[in-house]
């Protein structure tokens, strides 16, 4: 469909059902807007002071005609209310597929910071395939921010001290730009970027090549890799090793639920991780003493984002030891 240069251009699976949705609701403005004004000028004209129309027999009730310019627009607003929710509820509920990408996107004041499961990180830019689902993790470290990229109709907001997520395939090869678009401070204007959308064999070249480019091993890990070196280099194993006894082992924690001293019981997801790491005193794991130290101010979003790819991975290798895959040393 083309949208007449109306709206940006449709590069994602998102697009056409959101410009409908648009097009739906300009139509329905359209129309109620003329259905009002063209009458109201008529009556204006007909009813004018000194004009001979017949004043003599005034309406004041019509049951039906109440009933059904209240009705019918109820039902119209309400199939818009669905198709709207429908949208939203699709695109904000994270994906369960695991052929989706996981792109790690972390907001500050004025950049966007991002990252590829296999490592690769970018700075307002994004290099992504066609026909896979792209998933978005984000979190803010400093203000609300607000990810939009117009070609793919998708825009959320980008909060301090929590993930959202969002995702999108995008459909059609090219350079689309990436915005801020929530007032976050001097620079919001210049907190801009672009998405370069490529075909599949591409994107796998450009994975490589900017492996190829990078200056250090540490910047080679994948992030789960980049994680594993972190917490050995924090040396978290000395208490949550399974041996020790005196912290929860990490091994197969993500997805479980646990149980805490405040008889809550929580989901190990990635907000449970990021708040057992910067805030341990409020997410106390039942039998184990609150020992662990906050880790806030020495591992920054991006870090905590790479420990949960690590704690993620090892989750994995628990559920299938057969498969399990040897990663290469950090340091040697
Ligand atoms: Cu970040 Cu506006």
């Amino acid at each position: 469909m083309n949208s007449g240069g109306l709206m940006p251009e449709q590069a994602s699976n998102f697009a056409q059902e959101m410009d409908l949705l648009y097009y739906v609701l300009i139509g329905l403005t359209v129309f109620f807007a003329l259905l009002v004004f063209v009458p109201m000028l008529y009556f204006v004209v007909k009813y004018r002071a000194g004009s001979k129309a017949d004043r003599t027999r005034p309406t004041y009730h019509n049951l039906k005609l109440e009933l059904a310019w209240s009705l019918i627009p109820l039902a119209m607003g309400l199939v818009v209310f669905v198709w709207g929710a429908k949208l939203f509820v699709e695109m904000y509920t994270p994906l369960e597929s695991e052929n989706a990408l996981q792109i790690t996107v972390v907001g500050k004041q004025w950049m966007w910071h991002l990252q590829h499961p296999t490592g690769q990180r970018e700075n307002n830019e994004l290099h992504i395939p066609t026909g896979r689902p792209i998933q978005l993790t984000m979190i803010s470290q400093d203000v609300i921010h607000s990810f939009f990229v117009p070609a793919f109709r998708i825009k959320r907001d980008v909060l301090p001290g929590r993930y959202v997520t969002m995702w999108f395939e995008a459909t059609k090869t090219g350079r689309y730009h990436l915005y801020c678009a929530e007032y976050c401070g001097t620079d919001h204007a210049k907190m801009t970027g672009w998405v370069y959308v490529m075909k599949p064999e591409e994107y796998e070249r450009w994975l490589v090549a900017s492996k190829w480019g990078a200056v250090s091993d540490a910047a080679r890990d994948t992030m789960a890799e980049a994680g594993e070196r972190l917490y050995n280099d924090m040396q978290c194993n000395s208490c949550h090793d399974p041996a020790a006894q005196n912290a929860p082992s990490l091994a197969g924690l993500f997805g479980k639920e646990r149980r805490l001293s405040d008889g809550r019981v929580v989901t190990a997801g990635e907000d449970y991780i990021r708040r057992s790491i910067y805030k341990p005193n409020s997410m106390k794991v039942i039998g184990y003493e609150p020992i662990m130290p906050t880790y806030e101010g020495l591992i920054d979003e991006q870090e905590v984002l790479q420990l949960i790819a690590y704690i993620r991975s090892v989750r994995d290798e628990a559920d299938d030891l057969t498969g399990r895959e040897t990663t290469p040393e950090g340091d040697s």
